[in-house]
């Protein structure tokens, strides 16, 4: 059975629908309802290598002028320049205040194509078509668009809410298995922060061919991490509070990315070991929890980093950039105990390093 959450947001209120092989009869929807002469598809462009028949098919039956640009795949075109191509291509090809722009990929091109909607002619509706499970139960969900910057990851950008979500599962089937445990990591994530429920849930992924999963299953794993983060995001729209809560183990995370240099190591496998390390710092706080959650999907990740590679002074370095850094101390997002996080300044740095060592400890 499809899933259908609501977001309530001071800008729009929106529907992310989530399903199997929904994907042409939302498009149609959506355009119905536009009454625009023309839309726009910003496209990743392996989903356009494997899914570009159904897409174009799916558009071309309805009587519209559609102009496709695709969104080469990496992290570097999430970048100004890039953005500067997506907004070029919107405005010369007559973009208007009513026309669609379908943004279909995962993270990197939601991020870019939403920046590039949310700037061009200061707003056109925009839909995000997430085809990763990461962008399907995070990114595409709460209106966080834009860019990189020299100095640091997401520096520009915008809160920017979609007109809708489109959550095909039958997007995932091509999928690599890296990106499943991309993906799996923020499901982690909600099951820590918020609902326990998620961790039983999760073990979906357990199952001998993730690819095989049970697709009701699914659906009502993608739509509850929804939920969690609809929730969220409604009550604390741009940041101020609680929203911070959705960066548990992320300080963690992006230390370790920039000591990769974005290539050796996911987002979502950055993630997982930081979720690690935020639950041992929360220990040495005094929270009575073990990692057992989190560790019983150790297996599925494959590592391409090994501890030896990473310097613990370089990843102290790396956090002092994040943008959760608050002006004198790093500001974690920890546990008192299971589904009750709380923000704290730590002061020691002996007590970090503990939790970098233990994270590692995993790799
Ligand atoms: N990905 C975290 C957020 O949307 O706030």
């Amino acid at each position: 059975m499809n899933k259908s959450i609501e977001v309530n947001s001071s800008q729009s209120h929106y529907q992310c629908n989530v399903g199997q092989d929904i994907f042409t009869e939302e498009v149609h929807r959506i355009l119905d309802r536009a009454q625009s002469s023309n839309c726009f598809i910003l496209i990743d462009e392996n989903v356009e290598r494997l899914h570009g028949d159904l897409i174009s098919q799916s558009f071309d039956e309805a009587d519209l002028e559609t102009y496709m640009m695709t969104v080469p795949q990496g992290e570097a075109s999430k970048s100004v320049s890039f953005w500067n191509s997506c907004v070029n291509f919107l405005l010369e090809n007559g973009v208007r205040r009513n026309s669609p722009v379908f943004v279909i990929g995962g993270g990197v091109t939601g991020d870019v194509g939403g920046f590039a909607a949310a700037t061009a002619l200061r707003g056109v509706p925009l839909i995000h078509v997430p085809t990763t499970i990461l962008s399907m139960v995070d990114s595409s969900v709460g209106g966080k668009t834009g860019v990189n910057h020299s100095v640091g990851k997401n520096l520009i950008g915008a809160f920017y809410q979609p007109e809708a979500v489109i959550a095909d599962i039958s997007f995932l089937k091509t999928l690599p298995r890296n990106e499943w445990t991309n993906g799996l990591s923020e499901i982690l994530k909600y099951g820590a922060i918020r609902q326990s429920t998620i961790f039983d849930q999760a073990e979906i992924f357990l199952s001998e061919d993730i690819r095989q999963i049970d697709e009701q299953k699914l659906i009502d794993l993608i739509s509850e991490s929804i939920q969690i983060k609809a929730d969220i995001v409604q009550e604390d729209e741009f940041e101020g509070g609680i929203r911070a809560y959705l960066n548990f183990g992320h300080t963690f995370a992006h230390a370790l990315e920039k000591s990769c240099d974005y290539k050796k190591i996911s987002h979502g496998e950055a993630v997982y070991l930081g979720m690690l390390a935020a639950i041992e710092l929360s220990r040495n706080l005094g929270a009575q929890i073990t990692a057992d959650p989190i560790l019983k999907y150790r297996s599925l990740y494959r590592y391409r980093v090994s501890k030896e590679e990473l310097s613990l002074n370089d990843l102290m370095d790396h956090m002092k950039f994040d943008k959760k850094r608050t002006n004198e101390h790093i500001r974690f997002v920890l546990l008192k105990e299971w589904q009750h996080p709380f923000l704290e300044e730590v002061q020691s740095a002996k007590a970090i390093r503990q939790a970098w060592s233990y994270a590692l400890d995993n790799l």
